[in-house]
């Protein structure tokens, strides 16, 4: 009996020891997981004007294996060549999930999409490229794939019945164009996987965002962006809008600035789930010119109004953007004369 009752003593005693070990490597796992885990993001549309800055941006910030880039065409080399990097087509559902499953994604920003100018002239495929991509990756995180979703919306979610001056966060919203229709569908879809699923999905209406490292892809304000190359190469440009056309615009630093901070910020700060009215700057042809003249001062403008005015001229002039610098903090840096100062410097610097 006493034999018996020692060795039960010794197996329990084995059997709490391994117990023990078995809770520390839990423990340790545990811990690991911790520090090691961290967001896993997915560019779609990496390659566009706003992809490419955005994804060098994520990659400096979560580092370059973190950022997955993807788009249905290759980009720049540095690109291609900073970090991971796949042929995807944003319409393609079972394919994203592919690309999530493969790389354990967290997060996507998917900024496929086919931009004002080009949607009028392709209407069926402007909203057939802008709906199912955000159907798709919407979908996705219903059903739990991802966590968070960054989509973008445009100022051309407005039309001419919209106040031009100050163009409230909430108001009337009648587009004019097929990609203001798709912007306006987008938001409601967003909001409604929200409401019904609890998906994180946030955005931000975007105006007309300038950049001088990536050409932009067929939009009503590419003019403030090909201007500056014009004026470098030709001393003239000539306009597709008129001289007097103003409307919202952002250097794109302030704009990736923007899209990381929404992503970022606390949940409970995301008061608005469809889109939030983002603005900086707002200017005419004629005042960027005239910005421009103090660095090229031969440089001459000429005027010549294409379709491209009906557009311009059904969008807000100035964007009243209170909601998004109150619930998350939101602020821009760049004014028109930093902006080209910036600008004209760095062109000039990638000439050499
Ligand atoms: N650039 C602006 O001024 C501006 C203003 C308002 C809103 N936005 C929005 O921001 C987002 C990004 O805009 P952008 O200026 O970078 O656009 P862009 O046209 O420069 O880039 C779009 C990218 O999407 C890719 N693409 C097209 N079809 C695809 C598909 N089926 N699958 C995967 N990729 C596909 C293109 O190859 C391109 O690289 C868009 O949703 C746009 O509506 C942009």
């Amino acid at each position: 009996m006493f034999y018996f009752l020692t060795n039960v003593k010794g197996y329990l005693k084995t059997t709490f020891f391994i117990y023990q070990i078995l809770n520390l490597i839990n423990l340790c796992a545990y811990i690991f997981e911790m520090f090691t885990m961290s967001d896993t993001i997915l560019v779609m549309g990496a390659c566009g004007q706003i992809g490419t800055e955005l994804t060098e941006k994520l990659r400096e910030l979560y580092g370059n294996n973190q950022v997955i880039a993807s788009d249905i065409r290759e980009g720049s080399i540095d690109m291609m060549e900073s970090g991971p990097f796949e042929i995807l087509d944003a319409t393609d559902k079972n394919a994203i999930l592919q690309i999530i499953q493969k790389h354990k994604i967290t997060q996507v920003y998917l900024m496929a999409a086919m931009l004002s100018a080009t949607a009028e002239r392709f209407p069926i495929k402007g909203w057939d490229l802008n709906m199912t991509s955000l159907l798709a990756v919407l979908e996705l995180a219903k059903e739990k794939h991802i966590q968070k979703v960054f989509w973008p919306s445009s100022m051309a979610v407005f039309g001419s019945s919209s106040p031009k001056i100050n163009t409230p966060q909430q108001t009337v919203m009648e587009p004019s164009t097929v990609y203001g229709i798709s912007k306006v569908a987008g938001e409601h879809w967003c909001n409604y996987y929200y409401e019904k699923f609890g998906v994180d999905v946030r955005s931000i209406r975007y105006p007309g965002i300038i950049s001088w490292k990536t050409l932009p892809g067929g939009g009503t304000t590419d003019y403030a962006v090909d201007i500056y190359f014009e004026a470098l190469k030709k001393g003239n440009y000539e306009c597709f809008l008129d001289e007097h056309t103003r409307l919202p615009m952002m250097y794109m630093d302030d704009a990736i600035d923007a899209t990381i901070k929404i992503m970022q910020a606390d949940t409970e700060k995301i008061d608005v789930r469809t889109s939030y009215n983002l603005a900086a700057i707002s200017f005419t042809p004629k005042e960027i010119a005239d910005e421009i003249k103090k660095h090229v001062p031969n440089f001459s403008i000429s005027y010549k109004p294409d379709f491209r005015q009906d557009i311009a001229q059904s969008w807000p002039n100035v964007i009243d953007d209170s909601k998004a610098r109150k619930d998350w903090d939101w602020n821009h840096q760049y004014d028109l004369t930093t902006m080209t100062t910036d600008i004209i410097a760095n062109l000039k610097n990638k000439a050499k």
